[in-house]
C-alpha cells in the first residue's frame, strides 16, 4: 500500500481546504496534523518525509473534513491563544478575538496606577471562557476578580481554564444576568469593571460569516437592535458597582462608540471619557472614570 509523507500529505490537504475556500489553508493544514501527532509545527518539517501511519491518516482525514465543511479551527483542537496563553475552547464559548486583548492591557494600565495595600477589586461581564478574567489574574497578582456569564456552560469553560493557569482562587465565578448576578451577594465596589458583552447588530447578523453563525454560539453574540441589548445597561448600572474614581472598559463595534460616549456623557457621572483604538485603528473600547466626588450612588441625569 503507498504511504504518505508528512510533506506530502501537508501539500495535497492545503490544496484540498484552498479549493474549499478556506482562510490560510497551508497553516490549517500544519495546526491540524501537529494536533492529530501531538506535535508541534517545527517537528513536521523535521520529520518531513516520514510516513504517516493509518490511524493518524484516517484521524487526520476527520479533521480536514471538519474544517473543510466550515467548523472553526479553535473547536477542532479546542484551544485557541489570547494574551499569549493557551486556553479551553469548545463550542459552549465564543472563541476569544485578538483585539479583545485591549481590555487586558487596559486594565493592566490602569491597576499599576492604584494606590493601595488591598487587593485590586475587577468585575467582568459575559467571561465566556475567561480568557480575560484570567490573563488579568495571571499578569496582576494580588487582584481578585468576579466573573460573571449568563451561561452556566460558559462558566464551566471558564472554570476549566482558571484551574489550567492556576488563578481559581482569585476568580469569583457567579452565572446571572448583567448586574443580576451580584444581587444578594454583598458584592464589593470595584476598582474596574470591564465588559464586551454580545455587541452584533440584530440587523448584521445576516452578513457575519457562515462559520461564525452555525457554530458560535448566538448569545454570546447577539446584541439585539443596534447592538445595544447589553450595552446601554451595563452604562446605566455601572456607576452602582463602581468605586468612585474607579473605571468602566467596553468592547464594542467602533459605529457604536460615539453612542456610548454619549450616554455616558449625559449621565453627568463620569468623567475621563474616551475612546481607544484596536491594533488595526479603529475605535473599539469605550472607558469613563466614575467620578470622584460620587461617593454615593448618584440620582442621574440621563441614564
Ligand atoms: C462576546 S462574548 C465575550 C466572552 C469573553 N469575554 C471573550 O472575550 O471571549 C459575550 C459573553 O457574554 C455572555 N452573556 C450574554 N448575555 C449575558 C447576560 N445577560 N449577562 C451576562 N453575560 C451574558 C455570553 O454568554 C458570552 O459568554
Amino acid at each position: 500500500m503507498p504511504f504518505w509523507s508528512i510533506g506530502e500529505l501537508l501539500k495535497a490537504s492545503s490544496d484540498y481546504l484552498k479549493r474549499k475556500k478556506i482562510d490560510s489553508p497551508r497553516l490549517t493544514a500544519e495546526v491540524l496534523l501537529s494536533h492529530q501527532l501531538a506535535s508541534d509545527r517545527v517537528s513536521l518539517y523535521l520529520h518531513f518525509d516520514s510516513p504517516i501511519n493509518q490511524g493518524d491518516l484516517n484521524g487526520y482525514r476527520t479533521l480536514i473534513s471538519r474544517r473543510a465543511t466550515g467548523e472553526p479551527l479553535h473547536y477542532i483542537t479546542g484551544v485557541r491563544e489570547f494574551w499569549s496563553m493557551e486556553f479551553l475552547v469548545d463550542p459552549r464559548v465564543l472563541i476569544p478575538r485578538p483585539e479583545t486583548e485591549l481590555l487586558v492591557e487596559c486594565a493592566l494600565k490602569t491597576a499599576k496606577d492604584i494606590d493601595r495595600q488591598e487587593e485590586i477589586l475587577i468585575l467582568e461581564l459575559g467571561t465566556g471562557s475567561g480568557a480575560v478574567a484570567v490573563s488579568i489574574a495571571k499578569e496582576i497578582p494580588d487582584c481578585r476578580i468576579w466573573a460573571t456569564d449568563i451561561s452556566t456552560d460558559a462558566l464551566g469553560v471558564a472554570k476549566e481554564n482558571a484551574v489550567r493557569h492556576g488563578v481559581e482562587n482569585r476568580i469569583v465565578l457567579i452565572s446571572g444576568d448583567l448586574f443580576g448576578a451580584l444581587v444578594g451577594r454583598s458584592s464589593p465596589l470595584f476598582d474596574i469593571i470591564l465588559s464586551n458583552p454580545p455587541y452584533v447588530a440584530e440587523e448584521e447578523w445576516d452578513s457575519l460569516p457562515r462559520e461564525v453563525k452555525e457554530h458560535e454560539p448566538r448569545p454570546a453574540l447577539d446584541g439585539g437592535e443596534k447592538g445595544m441589548k447589553f450595552l446601554a445597561p451595563i452604562v446605566r448600572g455601572a456607576h452602582e458597582f463602581l468605586r468612585p474614581g474607579g473605571r468602566l472598559f467596553l468592547e464594542m463595534s467602533p459605529h457604536q462608540t460615539e453612542e456610548i460616549v454619549s450616554l455616558l456623557e449625559s449621565s453627568g457621572i463620569y468623567d475621563d471619557i474616551g475612546r481607544i483604538m484596536d491594533y488595526s485603528g479603529r475605535y473599539r473600547l469605550v472607558t469613563a472614570r466614575k467620578r470622584k466626588a460620587d461617593a454615593k450612588t448618584p440620582k442621574s441625569k440621563g441614564l
